[in-house]
């Protein structure tokens, strides 16, 4: 392949999710635009079937589909996690998306899309990672918190980060304030990650 139709190539991407997917949403809705170009969601996943993404993805006429990640509860493994595999390979997917998938990845699928998945997390990396991020800023009376986008690897939040945005904290914040604010900055910086991503600014292991 030349180096022109390199370029020209949209990157295929697959969106995980649990549950609003509106992460996902903002991204679709940048794309449908324009605002958002060389990229090309083929695939949304989700592990949980109500999850109000699903629905959003399918308004956008992309393959959504459930996986059930019976029997295991945090995490993608076994079954599922080969059904997701074959999911991604069918679509071709190049790059894929963590925006709200409420699970730990495992060792095969991180293998197989080595250095090619990224997450969302509404914390400045490598401050509160996990769960609860924003109350976790909150209770340890942080002056700013924010978002990052990272490379994910077997650990917990802990893969390489790509780019973060910041928010302050006011004296009056609290669980609820907070994450409205970090949400609206998560909404820019996935967009522009994956501006970045299609554009060659951020490296991505066969992209
Ligand atoms: C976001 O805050 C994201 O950072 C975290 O889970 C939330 C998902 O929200 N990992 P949504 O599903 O994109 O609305």
């Amino acid at each position: 392949m030349g180096l022109f139709s390199k370029l020209a190539k949209n990157i295929n991407v697959a969106i995980f999710i649990s549950s609003r997917g509106s992460n996902m949403e903002v991204i679709l809705k940048n794309i449908e635009t324009s605002k958002l170009k060389g990229i090309n969601v083929r695939l949304v996943i989700s592990d949980n079937e109500d999850a109000k993404g699903l629905s959003i993805a399918r308004k956008y006429n992309v393959r959504s589909e459930y996986i059930d990640p019976a029997p295991f509860k945090t995490k993608l493994e076994g079954l599922a996690e080969d059904k997701v595999i074959k999911m991604l390979q069918e679509e071709n997917i190049e790059l894929v998306c963590l925006a709200g998938f409420m699970r730990m990845v495992k060792q095969n699928f991180v293998k197989a899309y080595e250095g090619r998945i990224i997450n969302i997390h509404p914390s400045i990396l490598p401050n509160f990672k996990g769960i609860k991020a924003q109350k976790q800023a909150i209770e340890a009376n942080a002056k700013e918190s924010g978002c990052t986008v990272h490379f994910v690897d077997l650990g917990m939040d802990t893969g390489r980060i790509i780019a973060q945005r910041k928010v302050k904290i006011k004296k009056d914040d609290d669980e609820k304030s907070l994450s409205k604010k970090i949400i609206k900055q998560e909404y820019i910086l996935y967009s522009k990650v994956l501006q970045d991503i299609a554009n060659g600014k951020v490296k991505i292991p066969n992209i």
